[in-house]
């Protein structure tokens, strides 16, 4: 089995223009794995912390050099002479060498972009495409990776931003994302084909109004000024209509709240209202949008601190909609199983970088199988030109995915993959089902 022989970092850019680690790693047999940490804008404070230079005046506190010399200087003498097939011991000594649960003094975005590096070296080395390596990991892990028996793999369903606000659009929404699914479709190919309808139609219904269409915000949606969050889910449900298809049937909403960026004091402060709401009423908001509109999965309706409204609303709506916890739960093995017991929220966002190494995202993720939660695999706002979130996505069968809208290359680095992997399977593969 190939040998570590080389471990190297460097600084380069993310889809945001801010610097990031990319970390390579060579082979004695010639193969060299290269991969690079995405960075969120909305971040949830139980996860993994980036290491950056926080000090030095250069990428106003943002550069990475010091991750990269850490890389030098503590992983590559740890790394050198390891087997790179061995995923579990290599995230075993990053996690040691880090040696703090926040992962502090290497950095969540210098573990991460290690730990991927080394999955893609160990692919390469044995000429396999990246999805069947992690497959093969997840497996050692424990993760079931096949939920159904009739295909080998199961593509996911992608969950597709339209319009953001929050921290991924200048604040001019409180909701961070208004996204949709889309229901009948029978492949990815066609899932996209369908989501270009609508993207399309809701641009021009935005223009139509006099709002700004043209411009991408962080993740590729819009970002339109419109008056507030109603504002914007009705456009969208007038553009499925305007597309041909119907809401609620063939085309459903979803929204990413990430109300832990605008509750203060304790309350849910609506700029676009002129109200703070208290948790109860907050309660209340979120159950309206789920009873008036085809919205059938919500990501962190209530504060990632707020645990007791997030117990209450889990019996108000847990059993109707995809309660999903990001911020809430960041990917984090113990916030998971203390939401499990408390019956918190019914579904898991994964982002591999939240948690830090390949392996604990393995372990997050069977966790969160075993306690019958859903689970979707997410990117990053700051994300990469980089593809191995499909072929993760594909690995694992969590069954549905959340990379961003249709446009701007890091979220096709994605798309496309998820695509060409399609292809490649053929019937081997089939696409997850909607799931209300
Ligand atoms: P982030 O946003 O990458 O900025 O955290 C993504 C999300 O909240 O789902
Ligand atoms: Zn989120």
């Amino acid at each position: 089995m190939p040998r570590i022989v080389e471990v190297k970092a460097r600084e380069v850019l993310d889809s945001r223009g801010h610097p990031t680690v990319e970390v390579e790693i060579l082979c004695e047999d010639g193969a060299c794995g290269r991969a690079i940490a995405p960075a969120g804008a909305s971040r949830g404070s139980a996860e993994a912390q980036e290491l950056r230079d926080e000090q030095a005046p250069r990428y106003c506190g943002r550069g990475v050099r010091q991750a990269v010399q850490r890389t030098q200087e503590v992983l590559k003498p740890a790394l050198q002479g390891l087997e790179v097939t061995d995923q579990q011991e290599l995230d075993r000594r990053l996690q040691e060498l880090d040696g703090t649960p926040a992962k502090r003094y290497l950095g969540g975005n210098t573990l991460i972009a290690t730990s991927l590096a080394a999955a893609h070296a160990h692919a390469l080395s044995c000429h396999k495409p990246l999805y069947e390596v992690f497959r093969l990991l997840a497996r050692q892990v424990g993760c079931r990776c096949i939920p159904d028996r009739d295909s080998d793999y199961l593509l996911p369903l992608p969950m597709v931003n339209m319009i953001s606000g929050g921290l991924h659009a200048g604040r001019q929404l409180e909701v961070q994302d208004f996204l949709i699914i889309p229901c009948t479709a029978r492949s990815l190919a066609e899932a996209l084909e369908m989501v270009f309808a609508v993207h399309r139609s809701l641009g021009e219904l935005l223009r139509s109004r006099g709002y700004e269409a043209n411009l991408v915000a962080d993740e590729g949606g819009y970002g339109p000024k419109v008056r507030n969050n109603e504002e914007a889910i009705e456009c969208i449900l007038q553009a499925i209509e305007q597309a041909g298809m119907q809401a609620g049937r063939d085309i459903s909403l979803a929204l990413d709240v990430a109300a832990s960026h605008f509750y203060q004091r304790g309350q849910y402060e609506f700029k676009t209202l002129n109200k703070h709401l208290p948790t109860e009423a907050m309660i209340d908001y979120v159950k309206g949008w789920v009873d008036r509109y085809p919205i059938i999965s919500v990501e962190d309706p209530l504060a990632e601190h707020d645990w007791t409204g997030w117990e209450l609303l889990t019996q108000v709506i847990g059993n109707r909609v995809q309660l999903i916890g990001d911020d809430l739960l960041a990917t984090n093995l113990c916030r998971l199983r203390w939401a499990v017991g408390r019956g918190i929220a019914n579904s898991i966002l994964i982002k591999p970088n939240q948690a830090g190494t390949l392996t604990e995202t393995f372990l997050v993720l069977r966790e969160a199988q075993r306690a019958g939660y859903r689970l979707i695999l997410s990117a990053r706002s700051g994300d990469t030109e980089e593809s191995w979130l499909a072929d993760l996505a594909i690995a694992t069968g969590v069954g549905q995915i959340k990379i961003g809208c249709i446009t701007r290359g890091e979220r096709l680095a994605k798309y496309n993959q998820l695509l060409r992997i399609e292809d490649w399977l053929g019937k081997r593969g089939r696409l997850a089902q909607p799931f209300a």
